[in-house]
């Protein structure tokens, strides 16, 4: 029989703090319910409510910044580019993963706003948590063209036809909402090496070296997916493509990729036929 136990401090407990605004006639304000969690604190995690005045709010984003700089300077997060660009500002926003710089309040409805961190991720602090093993799993996928440049005179050109595969693969930001998302990767993607679900972000950009018509590695790494955890934990709940915030689509990667090892090449065959011609030189 399975046991699950919780980890130590996970359990929500205590009343959270109430921010209010200081009301001005004609104002509009909006409540945001926000995780908080301090592991030095020693206490367990709690949610506070901060009343904001939305004057200047058209973004979630807009709102947690005001609280930082008007209301609560404690409140943790993490933000760079403000573009949707840099991936660092995922959470998980009215119960969905998406970037709270992209997510505009208008889509949000009426009522209260409530913020938590990425599911499933040990939580460093309020907002932020650490994605050391979605990055280790980054590396694992070896994230970087592979081919023998010794004896290539001149740049290494691509098809327009053989670029455009790349398309819908190569704009992934690496937020993690896909992954952390994902109810597989909640219960496999963090096993002892060699026995875990590498998640919907790392397959996808395995997916993308695997279809570019330039690396000569396709046999290598399909083998490093080739187990039961790695690649077949996916069962296609679809969650990944429901919450990217780039529109991207993981599951029909991870399908591709299970494609490519039925037909893979038997050993000693090229295993080029898959990929689209690359450009002459
Ligand atoms: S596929 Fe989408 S959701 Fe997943 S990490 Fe990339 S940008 Fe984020
Ligand atoms: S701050 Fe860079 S993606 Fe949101």
């Amino acid at each position: 029989m399975v046991e699950l136990t919780l980890p130590k401090n996970s359990k929500m407990t205590g009343k959270g703090k109430a921010f209010t605004a200081a009301k001005k006639d004609g104002g509009q304000y909006r409540t945001f319910k926000i995780y908080r969690y301090d592991p030095d604190g020693g206490e367990n995690p709690r949610v506070d409510s901060y009343e904001v005045e939305m004057t200047g709010v058209s973004m979630v984003l807009d709102a947690l910044i005001k609280i930082k700089n008007e209301m609560d300077p404690t409140l943790t997060f993490r933000r760079s580019c403000r573009e949707g660009v840099c991936g660092s500002c995922s959470m998980n926003i009215n119960g969905a993963n998406t970037l709270a710089c992209t997510k505009g309040m208008h889509e949000l409805g009426s009522g209260d706003v409530t913020v938590y961190p990425l599911p499933h991720q040990p939580v460093v602090k309020d907002l932020v948590t650490d994605l050391t093993n979605f990055y280790k799993q980054h590396a694992y996928i070896q994230p970087f063209l592979q081919a023998d440049a010794s004896e290539r005179e001149k740049e290494f050109l691509q098809s327009p036809e053989a670029r455009a595969k790349l398309d819908g693969l190569y704009e992934c930001i690496l937020c993690a909402s896909c992954s952390t998302s994902c109810p597989s990767y909640w219960w496999n993607g963090d096993k002892p090496d060699g026995e875990e679900y590498l998640g919907p972000a790392a397959l996808l950009q395995a997916y993308r070296w695997l279809s570019d018509s330039r690396d000569e590695k396709t046999n290598e790494r399909l083998d490093k997916l080739e187990d039961e955890f790695k690649l077949y934990r996916c069962h296609t709940i679809m969650n990944c493509a429901q919450v990217c915030p780039k529109g991207l689509n993981p599951a029909k990667a991870i399908a591709e990729i299970k494609k490519m090892m039925v037909n893979r090449p038997a050993k000693g065959e090229s295993p080029a036929a898959h990929k689209a011609a690359p450009a002459k030189a």
